[in-house]
């Protein structure tokens, strides 16, 4: 039996029509556009309107990304979605999204792994459909971290947005993702954490506990020494050079971070994929949305071989090889 790869065959986006800008923001909180163009390439950010839920954002990046595919939601094997801002604590997102879409019987389950929720949903998807249980599967990364900042934190609050991407991956002879690379570090877990708590109690923490709190400049340092590993521990697995790579997909959450990567890589800024600008950070969503912006956009092309990263809190990160 000649191996089964994963193969990336439509995905798609979706992001809330509300814009907020860094002079909105201005008015809110003492910060400046200029600050936060500095410090991190943001200009803008989406964000949900009342009542719009994760589940929302994720079933309409679903839709266009199986329309993008040719298939049917009851084709679909398997669903995961990777969040932080689930709808609600149970049933999971992904169980919410594929009543949604009527993809009856099939497994679906959330992946928490805060900002890196896609690319270990895309690794634990991979394995499916490499061992052979499943044929299509549906990965997913959405978020509405906005309904968990503090509005009065100008530390964090200018920094994050919410949205959603999609893939659908299908069982092929030739690949598709070539490998993927998961890992976490939970020593780091007060450096960037939402202390809200389920089993420790629900009032936990200032604000009832609603809201990211991050160390700022440390997350900064660690992600980008990490980052830089993960590359280099991609590229070896697979025998590969820098020269090999195509494009860049990083995590966006910080301009400077995305191009001290692109830099360790030896990789000029052309060949990476930026939307950190128009969406800020959106957590698990900032991936399959920056994939998608490039495909849609006509950056990447067919064949072409490219790398996700991503970093999150935990710490979490991982990375993915794809050729498209
Ligand atoms: N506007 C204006 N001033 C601000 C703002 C703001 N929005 N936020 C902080 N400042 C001030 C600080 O109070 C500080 O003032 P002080 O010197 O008087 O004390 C000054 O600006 C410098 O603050 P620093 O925190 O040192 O600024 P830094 O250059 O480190 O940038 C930033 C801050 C943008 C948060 C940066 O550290 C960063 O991007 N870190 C990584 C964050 C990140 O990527 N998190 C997510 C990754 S993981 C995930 O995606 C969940």
């Amino acid at each position: 039996m000649p191996p089964t790869f994963a193969r990336i065959i439509g995905t798609g986006s979706h992001l809330p029509e509300f814009v907020l800008t860094n002079a909105e923001l201005e008015r809110r909180v003492e910060t400046s556009d200029e600050w936060i163009r500095e410090r991190t390439g943001i200009e803008q950010r989406h964000i949900a309107a009342d009542g719009e839920t994760t589940s929302d954002l994720a079933y309409v990046a679903a839709q266009k990304a199986l329309k993008a595919a040719g298939i049917t939601a009851a084709e679909l094997d398997l669903i995961i979605v990777g969040t932080t801002t689930p709808d609600i604590i149970f049933p999971s997102t992904a169980c919410l999204l594929q009543h949604r879409l009527g993809a009856k019987d099939c497994p679906a389950f959330d992946v928490n792994a805060a900002c890196t929720g896609f690319i270990y949903a895309l690794s634990i998807a991979d394995k499916f459909v490499r061992t052979g249980s499943a044929r299509h599967v549906l990965v997913v990364g959405a978020e509405t971290l906005s309904r968990m900042l503090d509005w009065t934190d100008r530390g964090t609050c200018v920094l994050f947005g919410d949205g959603a991407g999609a893939v659908v991956l299908r069982a092929d002879q030739t690949p598709g993702v070539l490998s993927t690379h998961i890992h976490a570090d939970g020593q780091y877990k007060d450096m960037l954490h939402n202390p809200v708590g389920v089993s420790r109690g629900f009032t936990d923490g200032p604000n009832h506990g609603v809201r990211v709190m991050m160390d700022g400049k440390e997350v900064f340092r660690v992600a980008v020494r990490t980052l830089s590993r993960i590359v280099d521990e991609t590229l070896a697995a697979n025998s590969m050079s820098k020269s090999d790579i195509d494009w860049l997909v990083p995590h966006q959450a910080n301009l400077r971070i995305i191009t001290a990567t692109a830099k360790h890589l030896q990789m000029p800024m052309e060949r990476v994929i930026v939307t950190v600008n128009k969406h800020g950070n959106t957590s698990a969503a900032s991936v399959p949305l920056a994939l998608d912006h490039g495909i849609s956009s006509g950056q990447i092309k067919p064949g072409q071989l490219l790398l996700l990263e991503a970093f999150g809190g935990g710490f979490t990160w991982g990375s993915a090889l794809v050729r498209l």
